[in-house]
């Protein structure tokens, strides 16, 4: 039972292999294809033929992220389920870049929620000493 386990989690769940970006693009032809999609790396080589979408629109999405051209399509979860046994790793930075991008987010609604609300009593004072002014 316990040797069974061990086997079968040694295979999955292990730490991911970073590909680099350049790594990613020498793969870029029929037949020799990895996507980017959600960070991860996916070996697409031999799965172009059976694309219900053709092979034209991988190879076109070669060396870039596809994530939004994926997710535009639709796919279904038979189509997702595909992609686990192509995974080649995980692109190198792309875990910080969406770190990046989440605390760039929180920045900025920091600096836009911060001068409004300073600018409301300056308002009020403004407002009152045109009143006086007029008197
Ligand atoms: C490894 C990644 C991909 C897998 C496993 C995959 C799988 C599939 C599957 C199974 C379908 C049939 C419909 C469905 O079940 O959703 C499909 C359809 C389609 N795919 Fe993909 N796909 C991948 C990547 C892409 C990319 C990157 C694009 C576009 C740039 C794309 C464009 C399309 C289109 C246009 C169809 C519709 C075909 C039609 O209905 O005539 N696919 N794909």
């Amino acid at each position: 039972m316990s040797e069974q386990e061990k086997s079968s989690s040694s295979g999955e769940g292990g730490q991911a292999k970073k590909i680099t970006m350049e790594q990613l693009q020498e793969h870029d032809k029929t037949g020799d294809l990895w996507l980017l999609m959600d960070g991860k790396v996916y070996d697409v080589s031999n799965f172009m033929d059976e694309h219900p979408g053709g092979d034209e629109v991988l190879t076109s999405e070669a060396g870039k992220d596809c994530t939004e051209a994926f997710e535009d399509v639709g796919h279904s979860d038979d189509a997702r389920s595909l992609l686990p046994p192509m995974l080649v790793g995980e692109l190198e930075g792309a875990v910080q870049k969406a770190k990046q991008t989440a605390s760039s987010v929180n920045q900025s609604a920091q600096k836009s929620g911060n001068p409004l609300l300073m600018f409301i009593p300056l308002l009020f004072l403004g407002a009152y000493f045109a009143y006086r002014h007029m008197q």
